[in-house]
């Protein structure tokens, strides 16, 4: 049944007893799409409202109510495949309270329980609600023993091995205060981490997750440890277990001691002296929500004194000094008015949904991605249905799902208010801009136009990814610039950025006459161009944008070819063979044929030959190993970076000190010479510490290696 159609609490018994059973069905069902698969059908509002009704029901009806009931129990049991472990203390829920006027209820409740009077003082914390998964720590001796998931609140999956390989979550604890200590906590996954991971499941054709705590829950839950490994997973605590020894009088103390020993806590946990100041606190977070990063859907507000915790005690299912504030649901429906077609850079046809514009969770959403064709039929990218199989036609109401700042999605379409009218969508067989045939391999989710180095769409999409960050990072010219000149086709591949100061002359423009520019903005866009004709060989090969060969292929070629003249005289298919190319190529560490096919490829295309050769005719590209050895302070050292970087990205940071000879570690151990530690690098940092490895600023880093700097 659809949770929206129970009706008000005004029933029969009959009728209450039907809907008694329905409502358990659908919440059931929900635990079970939610805890074991990770693949949710209803949103958290409409299984948070499922609940409250069923909840109501068995209020008004006493003696329908039922210990099994989910309004008794947490979650659902643990999933097949993990071992099980039972938890020393139940891992509970959190009661739900959907306004200000609840949390008022809930104030009240915690002082008549507690026999306070309205005026004694009744200190609270708040700190946001992390939407993510439960996940408990067991600590022997300071050293990480045992990691379990929630599961059923009793008993959860151990996941310890996997658990290891989280950043976030500390080996061995800093300053242990007990010889046993279980720490919980929250694993979640970043937006940008989240849209990251599910770029390259598309392009792996694998399962693109539906929001960030699916991707974390599907990320954690896997029985080959490396695969966590490779997903980039967070851990916030906020609270603990059983600990033998006291951390402290109140739950802020707590928190401070759980954050010395090396744990990430939150750092929006703020004490509330009153009411008054925790209300506030909870529309502070509501203002900040979509630029935190990551998903959160309520405030927790918790009684600070533990003395008045431990009296107030447990419900059957919650504890009784604590309550989530949920956020209103960032869900909403909407006319789908059209489906475009954008083409991307290797050619990937991705339609878009242009919505009738609505708000949703307080942002004006009029676009939503649509990935690919069978997605709009209705066909997950394993080859099941999603949506129950119903396919997306223009006209049709849709549900628009907004997570943070996440890209909203299509959640649901309402076929009842389908238009007659209303047609299949046709996937276009050819290129939407160049016209030219698309193709589909099987096994593929993804059509491509084929015109890869003609098509206009896709040899603009190339150009700015060669200015983006991580390849030239030209300041001042942004997408818009961009397509702006690409358009007056002054700037139609990458050789012509350098020569666009001459081409305005040649053409007779005056770019400061233009709208936008001036003579400081232009000068210093040339000036920043001049600056960039220096490129590292691996940016170089990044940059030009060839099918599969990302930063980590680009690097290893280079450190293969060494030179550019290496390379080009290796895979130039003039003196070459096309097989003795691909031979070579796979040899290379990491280049399977996909790769090798794909590079081989693109450069016996003549026109994107010659497009090359124009580039690297306007700039020095700088052999792979140049700097090494001699004086250069970073030859032969192991490498990590940490935390976030103001002058530079992580890829650039990385690029720059391997060309300087370094290598890169994704994690710090005895073999590692130097951290360089950006904004809230944690706990890599803590642990080189531990270990007694040379940490460094981002700022003393950039000093140590500014008399190389390659630009
Ligand atoms: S305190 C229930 N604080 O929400 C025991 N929980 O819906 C006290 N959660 O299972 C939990 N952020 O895993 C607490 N800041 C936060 C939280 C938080 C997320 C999770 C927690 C719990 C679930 C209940």
């Amino acid at each position: 049944m659809s949770v929206s159609s129970v009706p008000p609490n005004d029933v029969t018994e009959g009728q209450a007893a039907s809907l008694i059973r329905s409502l358990r069905d659908t919440i059931a069902q929900a635990n079970k799409d939610y805890h074991q698969r990770a693949d949710p059908h209803i949103t958290d509002h409409e299984y948070d409202v499922a609940k409250e009704r069923l909840r109501n029901l068995e209020d008004q009806f006493p003696h329908l109510a039922s210990p099994d009931s989910p309004t008794q129990t947490v979650g659902a049991p643990p999933i097949e495949g993990f071992k099980k472990a039972e938890h020393s203390r139940r891992m509970l829920s959190l009661d739900n309270a959907f306004s200000l006027q609840d949390l008022d209820d809930f104030m009240a409740r915690v002082r008549r329980f507690l026999g306070m009077a309205e005026v004694e003082p009744l200190e609270v914390i708040s700190e946001p609600k992390i939407d993510g998964l439960s996940l408990s720590l067991i600590y022997k001796n300071g050293q990480l023993e045992q990691a379990v998931t929630r599961g059923d609140g009793h008993v959860g999956e151990v996941v310890t091995a996997n658990v290891r390989t989280i950043d976030d979550v500390p080996q061995k604890l800093v300053n242990a205060v007990s010889d046993y200590l279980e720490i919980r906590g929250e694993i979640y996954m970043s937006h940008m981490d989240f849209q990251k991971l599910n770029e390259s499941q598309l392009k792996k054709n694998e399962k693109v997750f539906a929001n960030p705590r699916n991707a974390a829950a599907g990320s954690l839950r896997q029985l080959d440890p490396q695969v966590t490994a490779a997903r980039p997973l967070q851990f916030f605590a906020h609270g603990w277990g059983r600990c033998d020894s006291s951390l402290g009088d109140t739950q802020s103390d707590a928190m401070a001691a759980i954050s010395e020993m090396g744990f990430a806590v939150n750092p929006h946990l703020q004490i509330c002296h009153d009411i008054d100041s925790a209300a506030a606190e909870f529309q502070r977070i509501e203002k900040i929500r979509s630029s935190l990063g990551y998903d959160i859907d309520g405030v927790v507000i918790k009684v600070n004194l533990l003395s008045l915790q431990k009296r107030l005690g447990n419900s059957t299912t919650a504890p009784r000094w604590a309550i989530a504030i949920k956020f209103p649901a960032e869900a909403a429906w909407t006319r789908l008015k059209a489906i475009d077609i954008q083409v991307g850079r290797t050619g990937a046809l991705s339609p878009v949904a242009r919505l009738e514009p609505i708000t949703v969770g307080g942002v004006t959403v009029s676009n939503a991605t649509l990935h690919n064709e069978d997605y709009i039929k209705g066909m997950g990218s394993d080859g099941a249905p999603i949506r129950e199989g119903r396919d997306l036609r223009i006209g049709d109401r849709v549900k628009i799902y907004r997570a943070g700042d996440v890209i909203p999605k299509v959640a649901d379409i309402d076929i009842s208010a389908r238009p007659n009218d209303a047609t299949p969508f046709e996937f276009p067989s050819s290129c939407p801009v160049c016209g030219a045939p698309t193709s589909r391999p099987d096994g593929d989710a993804v059509r491509r136009c084929t015109a890869e180095f003609t098509c206009p769409a896709q040899r603009l999409e190339k150009l700015k990814h060669f200015v983006s960050r991580p390849v030239l990072n030209i300041d001042g010219l942004g997408d818009k610039i961009i397509e702006q000149f690409f358009e007056q086709k002054i700037l139609e591949e990458p050789a012509d950025i350098f020569l666009l100061e001459t081409s305005f002359k040649e053409k007779g423009i005056d770019l400061k006459e233009m709208d936008g520019w001036g003579e400081k903005s232009v000068n210093q866009l040339f000036a920043e161009i001049e600056s960039k004709r220096v490129v590292p060989l691996a940016r170089l090969i990044f940059g030009l944008g060839i099918r599969h060969v990302g930063e980590v292929v680009a690097d290893r070629l280079a450190r293969h070819f060494v030179d550019w003249d290496t390379l080009i005289n290796s895979v130039a298919p003039s003196s070459q063979s096309a097989e003795n190319v691909s031979n070579q190529l796979v040899d290379i560490e990491g280049i399977g044929d996909k790769i090798a096919t794909a590079f081989h490829k693109a450069f016996s295309d003549h026109t994107f030959r010659q497009s090359i050769d124009r580039l690297v005719a306007q700039v020095t590209i700088l052999p792979h190993e140049m700097d090494k050895g001699g004086t250069n302070p970073l030859a032969g050292l192991t490498m990590v970076f940490t935390g976030t970087l103001k002058a530079m990205t992580r890829a650039e940071a990385k690029v720059r000190a391997e060309s300087l000879g370094a290598r890169i570690a994704g994690s710090v151990s005895t073999k590692t010479s130097l951290v360089v530690v950006g904004d809230q690098g944690g706990s890599k940092a803590r642990k080189a510490k531990e270990l007694g490895v040379r940490l460094v600023t981002e700022d003393e880093y950039l000093e140590m290696i500014e008399s190389h700097q390659i630009e």
